[in-house]
């Protein structure tokens, strides 16, 4: 493992050797069990995007793990004035150990990784977020015990979260189904890859996909970078909620995850959100324990 470019690229193997990594770092933190494998390592986090988990998580995790973490936005770097990323990269490369990026196009994280001579982790692109469906997979694992004859459901938008969470299911073992608006699907190559290798189903039936579900997933109707389409993206994707409704047509015991920001009343409403806020909460939790996993692998 070089990067964490986007999920495909990790083995079933090395997938399941972060969560078991992340499950044991959550057990040592919660024993008060100091390890500070990656002293004197120093993570650079490119922002292009805002964020409240991903940047406070990433930067306690260094912390926790005796490193240091620097933030980069793109309103002080000269990339927010035009420097090309592969200069950036191999100027970044002299100084650190790592880089973690949040911004709009995938081949930007795929540019740096190219360029530069560290380790890149996505920390949320367009078209992936693999760090939160590390996340998601650690929780659904620790909830249920197993990923085996699991149903993860996910209602609304096929982008960034759908499509990491439908490669996280298939490489898991997992059932993976989507309901979403016509011309909201998730990554057309990913699914073709997804339903050659598992069971996918994409439909526009929310009941269908929610049917005899275990997990439950949500993300916001209108993403970052979107904010212009939101009147019309409301239009669109009102009727993909999730609601006390759809959770009859799932498990009995079906948890309810949500990579948050949430917007109560939009993709899901507030009783279904406050019924499952102890699960959703615990996801926002793993988002430091499967990084640190993450970054042990790449920068030990
Ligand atoms: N889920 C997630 O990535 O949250 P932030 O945007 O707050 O980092
Ligand atoms: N789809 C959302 C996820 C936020 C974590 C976005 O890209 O804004």
């Amino acid at each position: 493992m070089k990067h964490l470019l986007k999920l495909g690229d990790l083995s079933r193997e090395e997938l399941l050797s972060v969560l078991n990594l992340a499950d044991q770092l959550k057990y040592e933190r919660r024993n008060g069990i100091r390890g500070e494998y990656l002293k004197g390592k120093k993570l650079g986090m490119i922002f292009q995007k805002s964020s409240t988990r991903t940047r406070v998580s990433f930067e306690t995790g260094m912390y926790e793990l005796g490193g240091y973490a620097l933030f980069l936005s793109n309103r002080d770097l000269q990339i927010g004035r035009g420097e090309p990323v592969q200069d950036t990269a191999r100027v970044l490369s002299r100084y650190l150990d790592g880089v973690m990026i949040r911004t709009f196009e995938q081949k930007e994280v795929e540019d740096f990784a190219k360029y530069g001579s560290i380790p890149v982790i996505n920390g949320l692109t367009d078209y992936c977020h693999p760090c939160q469906v590390l996340a998601d997979l650690m929780t659904v694992r620790e909830r249920k015990g197993t990923f085996r004859d699991l149903k993860l459901c996910f209602i609304g938008d096929g982008n960034n979260m759908a499509n990491s969470l439908m490669v996280g299911s298939v490489k898991t073992g997992m059932r993976f189904s989507i309901a979403c608006p016509k011309g909201y699907e998730p990554d057309r190559a990913l699914t073709e890859w997804a339903s050659a290798e598992g069971d996918v189903l994409v439909t526009r039936d929310v009941m269908e996909a929610a049917k005899d579900a275990d997990v439950i997933y949500t993300d916001v109707w209108a993403s970052m970078g979107q904010e212009e389409e939101r009147t019309l993206r409301i239009n669109a994707f009102r009727g993909y909620q999730v609601n006390a409704e759809v959770m009859r047509a799932a498990k009995k015991d079906a948890i309810v995850l949500h990579c948050l920001p949430a917007h109560r009343g939009e993709e899901i409403t507030a009783d279904v959100f406050e019924e499952h806020a102890e699960e959703i909460f615990e996801e926002a939790e793993n988002r430091l324990h499967a990084q640190k996993a993450v970054l042990c692998k790449l920068l030990k």
